[in-house]
């Protein structure tokens, strides 16, 4: 089942071909181009330079770079070699790291002769699991939604940030699973989509919701605080990056405001997480959580047609203007009302219970 009925999938594998497919993303929404990942090298380029993006995609893409290297050179070498290039390309999103391991701890213990084939299927396996997991956290969500309506009696107000939507996993996204299921049941609904300086990412997420026929609203970033402080916001949900033990969320940076301004409104802050973005080797996250520095260009330069229809890049600043570009943020526990995971709704205490009882992950 498909968000939309012709569907542009982030990524595609084709095993029998050996590549990978994916769509170009430093071009959307503006140009929708293809790419062709043939090599370990492909992925990590298409993962370190934004090609591919948003936590479970990365995961994804790093898996079927394992599998692409496998299909080379089969050796301990070439994986530790694949592996530990991949693990650089960014640091924040732990689903990187996740999948590098579930494949390489698969791999070691895999007859060099059968690795190419089993790390294919087990990378269709991460696939399959990201799709059916983020339908799983959009059923539990949709229960959210359902409530609010409920109580509310019309159409539910919900912010998200950045773009934790089909182009960031292989298909629903994790924040947007719930708002597709709510537009599929019928439930008037409509989503602040919240631009997400300096990437724009939320120009993703507004082609997607377009694109699904989900009403929404475009919004600068610092609008949020405004909206919710007015009743124009019933729910917050974002996606995640990487999650505390004691429930901290990483995500994009500018999450934590939108976190602060519900809590200051009373508005519920929901994060979509995956088990694949929890990381229990963390406590706290805001030391703990490597935050991804990123190019000064991104901040720099905007992206955008011009009067005539072309798609052009302008600077705003001069060349050798100081300039900070953290990618992440990490919003304490204490501000997050619930992890919507695909396993169901945790408070953050109770994350590590449920995880250590095996309920998730
Ligand atoms: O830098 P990006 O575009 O990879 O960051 C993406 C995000 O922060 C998303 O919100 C997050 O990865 C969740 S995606 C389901």
């Amino acid at each position: 089942m498909k968000v939309t009925e012709k569907p542009i999938m982030s990524l595609a594998a084709d095993h029998a071909a050996c590549r990978v497919v994916i769509v170009d993303q430093t071009q959307l929404p503006f140009i929708v181009e293809q790419r062709v990942l043939l090599t370990w090298q492909d992925c990590a380029e298409a993962i370190r330079t934004m090609r591919v993006r948003g936590a479970p995609l990365i995961g994804v893409t790093a898996a079927y770079g394992i599998a692409l290297a496998m299909q080379r050179d089969a050796t301990d070498g070439a994986l530790s070699t694949a592996s530990k290039a991949l693990a650089a390309t960014r640091p924040t999103a732990v689903n990187l790291a996740w999948a590098l391991d579930r494949m390489s701890r698969l791999l070691t213990t895999t007859d060099p002769a059968d690795r190419a084939d089993v790390a294919w299927a087990e990378a269709d396996q991460i696939a399959a699991e990201d799709e059916d997991n983020n339908r799983r956290i959009g059923e539990h969500g949709l229960a959210i939604i359902r409530d609010i309506y409920a109580k509310t009696g019309r159409a539910v107000n919900i912010l998200t940030h950045c773009n934790a939507g089909r182009m960031a996993c292989t298909e629903w996204g994790t924040a947007t699973a719930p708002i597709y299921l709510a537009h599929r049941e019928g439930l008037p609904l409509h989503v602040w989509v919240e631009e997400t300086r300096p990437r724009n990412q939320g120009l993703i997420t507004q082609w997607e919701l377009a694109d699904a026929g989900v009403n929404h609203t475009y919004i600068v970033d610092n609008a949020g605080g405004h909206l919710m402080q007015h009743e124009r916001v019933d729910l917050v949900i974002v996606g995640v990056d990487r999650v505390s033990r004691r429930g901290d969320v990483a995500n994009k940076i500018g999450t934590y405001l939108k976190a602060l301004a519900a809590r200051d409104n009373g508005i519920p802050f929901y994060a979509a997480a995956p088990s694949s973005s929890i990381d229990m080797d963390i406590e706290d996250g805001v030391p703990e959580i490597e935050i991804e520095e990123r190019d000064t260009s991104e901040v720099s330069m905007l992206r955008g047609w011009d009067r005539n229809g072309y798609v052009t890049d302008v600077r705003m600043l001069r060349d050798r203007t100081p300039i900070s570009n953290p990618g992440f943020d990490v919003t304490p526990s204490r501000l997050v009302t619930g992890l919507i995971t695909e396993c169901g709704i945790f408070a953050p205490a109770d994350l590590a219970r449920s995880v250590a009882k095996g309920t998730c992950k």
